[in-house]
This record gives structure tokens, sequence and C-alpha cells, in this order.
């Protein structure tokens, strides 16, 4: 018999996803935006590893996450609360599955943004049978009344309920069975204190190696029925930034591309020409990212560029350009952040294929402490 898998009113897909600013309507999405496009749950469900054991790399989460289930299995107990936090599709959602799978329990799916009213959670809790596990997804976007329900029914398995209205209002206590909560967040400085403490296990997701990319497309390459050669699949890897969302996504570009261009199979060749045709480039940039280094490297030229100047350069607002632009292009060294502004890093010079300039930006002028500015040795001390 399989587990009962039952999505509850507005899930995620519904509410934006992965706590990126909900696109529909707007702009057509990125192809390196993190966040699912739309309709893209649904191919990714199919795509979703169902065991422990078919999850790739995370290998100290996964560790650590076997142990907290399989000494639950021993005891015939529900697990303790779990929080995966990370950047957006790195796999919280698959895991959370996982969890529930691995327990052979039912799997309820909500979304903090989805769960408007504190009744709304009241009654997904009394509906719970033992042992189910309840996934909210963006559990820090859940609205604080909502929140303080969370606390007894995590602590103590129970809620409270209030009867009747005025003076002779009463709180009555109802229990609940017990249940595993799977809270996810993009961002865990968000989860209030309280909350953050009744969770028994919390993991961090980091980016993926490439490698680890590498065996994602593999599997994925396998389960979608397209011939993948090892190479092909490294390169989409390695165009993927770190993130099993992308790299799936790329796979299914370069799948049609192969189907229509291609001899149908994805060799290094077509793996290439295929993100190059989706715009996605060799470090996994598009067209937006590399508009940002041009700009900063070619009409500041190297010049410490403020936050303000560049959203206007670029047509941008500040917030998306640090959220969405800047996290990736910052942790490949692309882009350096000085007290002064923004610089480009070696990296972009050679990116864009542009000499870097050989007199470096003043370090006083990037905001780097004169100190660390390489000091000329005086005629003396060269003994001339
Ligand atoms: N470790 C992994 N191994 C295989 N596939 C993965 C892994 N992590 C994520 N994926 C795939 O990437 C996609 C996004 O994962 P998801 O769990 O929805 O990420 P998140 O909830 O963190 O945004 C899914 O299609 C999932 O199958
Ligand atoms: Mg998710």
């Amino acid at each position: 018999m399989s587990p009962r898998r039952e999505i509850l009113a507005g899930n995620g897909a519904a509410a934006g996803g992965d706590g990126q600013a909900p696109t529909a309507g707007a702009e057509p999405q990125r192809p390196v935006d993190p966040g699912p496009e739309p309709g893209e749950e649904d191919v990714e469900a199919g795509l979703r590893p169902r065991r422990l054991q078919e999850f790739i790399g995370q290998r100290d989460l996964k560790g650590r996450l076997g142990i907290v289930l399989e000494a639950a299995r021993r005891r015939r107990q529900a697990v303790d609360h779990v929080l995966f936090a990370g950047p957006p599709g790195l796999g919280k959602t698959t895991l959370a599955g996982i969890v529930a799978a691995e327990m052979g329990a039912g799997f309820r799916v909500t979304s903090g943004p989805a769960l408007a009213r504190a009744g709304d959670l009241a009654s997904i809790l009394t509906g719970l049978q033992p042992a189910d596990v309840l996934f909210i997804d963006e559990i820090h976007r859940l609205p604080r009344a909502v929140e303080e329900i969370l606390y007894p029914a995590m602590e103590d398995f129970a809620i409270d309920v209030v009867i009747g209205k005025g003076p002779t209002a009463q709180s009555v206590r109802l229990g609940l069975p017990r249940f595993t909560l799977v809270g996810a967040t993009t961002r865990t400085g968000l989860v209030t204190g309280p909350l953050r403490d009744r969770f028994g296990f919390v993991a961090h997701l980091e980016h993926y190696e490439v490698d680890e990319l590498q065996a994602i497309v593999a599997r994925g390459a396998g389960m979608l029925g397209v011939a993948t050669s090892a190479e092909g699949a490294q390169e989409i890897a390695s165009r993927s930034r770190g993130t099993p969302r992308l790299a799936i996504r790329l796979l299914r570009r370069v799948r049609d591309f192969v189907e229509v261009r291609a001899e149908g199979a994805i060799t290094l060749e077509a793996a290439r020409e295929g993100c190059a045709t989706f715009g996605v480039d060799e470090l996994g940039l598009d067209a937006l990212d590399r508009r940002l280094l041009e700009v900063l490297c070619v009409r500041f030229a190297g010049r410490p560029v403020g936050i303000g100047t560049l959203s206007i350069s670029l047509g941008e607002e500040p917030e998306t350009l640090e959220d969405v632009y800047e996290p990736y292009l910052v942790q490949r060294g692309l882009v350096l952040r000085t007290p002064r502004g923004r610089v480009p890093g070696p990296a972009a010079w050679r990116h864009l294929g542009l000499p870097e300039p050989a007199e470096a930006v003043p370090a006083a002028a990037a905001g780097v402490p004169e100190l660390v500015a390489p000091r000329l040795p005086g005629l003396g001390e060269l003994g001339v």
C-alpha cells in the first residue's frame, strides 16, 4: 500500500514556490532563475528521488538524516521535527518527501503563505493521522498568529482552541496525534528563534559540486529516456550554478535541442550548442548576468559602482540585483562587494575576454585599506 500523499489547499506552486517573488505575468523568467518555472513542478515531481539512497550529494546531511530516521524507525516513533534550510532548487522539498517515504508515513504539503489564518493550520493539524509528515514550505513566511499555533503543536502535540466569545469564552486544549513537522526555508535568518528551537534537527543544504550535478543529470537523462554521454552530462552540470533544479531544467532544454537539431543524443558538442542556444554560457551565466559584468568592466571601467547607480544602469530594482543576480556572481568571484561599491573581480575580465586593466583600481578607491596595497621598496632599501 502506498502512503497517502496529499497536497493541501494553496500549495507552494500557487504561492510562488521557493521564496522568490512570483514572476507570473511579469517578463519571461530567466533560464537561470533557481525558483520553479510555471508548470515545472509537475516535471520535477516525476524526477524526484523517493528514497534517501537515490538522493545524490549532501553527504553529511544524508548521513545524519539517515541516522535520525533509522533511530525513529527502531523506536517505532514519529521522527523529530526537521527543518531544511538553503537556497532554492537544492532539494528541500525532495528531502521532505523522502522523510515521509522512508518512514512509510503519510505526506501532507502546505506552505507559509498559504496559511493566512490560524484556523487554516488548526484544521490541517486536527486532520493529521499518527506519524504523518506535515511539510510546510517557506515556513519563514507564516504569519505570526499562525506560527504561534505551531508551538504547542510541535512541543506538546496539542492546540488550544477558544470556544465562545467575550467573558464566557473558554480555551480548550485539543490533543493531536504524534506527527512530524518538516519545514523548509530559503531564509534561515527569517525563521524566528522560538520556531527554530522547536526543530530537533536543522539541516543546511549547500550548493552541489559539478560531479554530483553530473550524476543528477545522468539520472534525469535516464528517466527522461535521452541518451547522454558522460561529457555531455558534465557540460550541463558545470553550467548549472551548483543547483539541481537548474541542472534538470538545462537538461530538458538540451533534450529539446537534440531532438530537433542534433542526432537525438546529448554529446559534449550538443550540450554546448544546446546551452548556448538557450543563452546559458560556460559559467552558467545568462544574458542579464553578462550585461551586469559589462556595465562594471566597460561602462565604469572597473571603478566601484554603487548599487543605486548599477540599478539605474541595468533598469532593475536594487533588491533584485542583490537577491537574484549577485549571490552567484559574488560566489564565483566575478563581482566583489566593497564598501565603496561593486567592482569586477579578475574572473569577470577573463570571462568577457577583456584584458584586466594593467593599472589596477587604486586600493583606496575600491575601499580596500591602504595597508594591503603593495608598497614599493625605496631606493635605499634596494641597496642602490
Ligand atoms: N540531491 C538530488 N538528487 C537528485 N535530484 C535532485 C536532488 N536535489 C534536487 N533534485 C531535483 O531538483 C529539483 C528541485 O528540487 P527541490 O527539492 O524542489 O528543491 P527546493 O525545494 O530546495 O527548491 C527536483 O526536480 C529534484 O528532483
Ligand atoms: Mg521546494
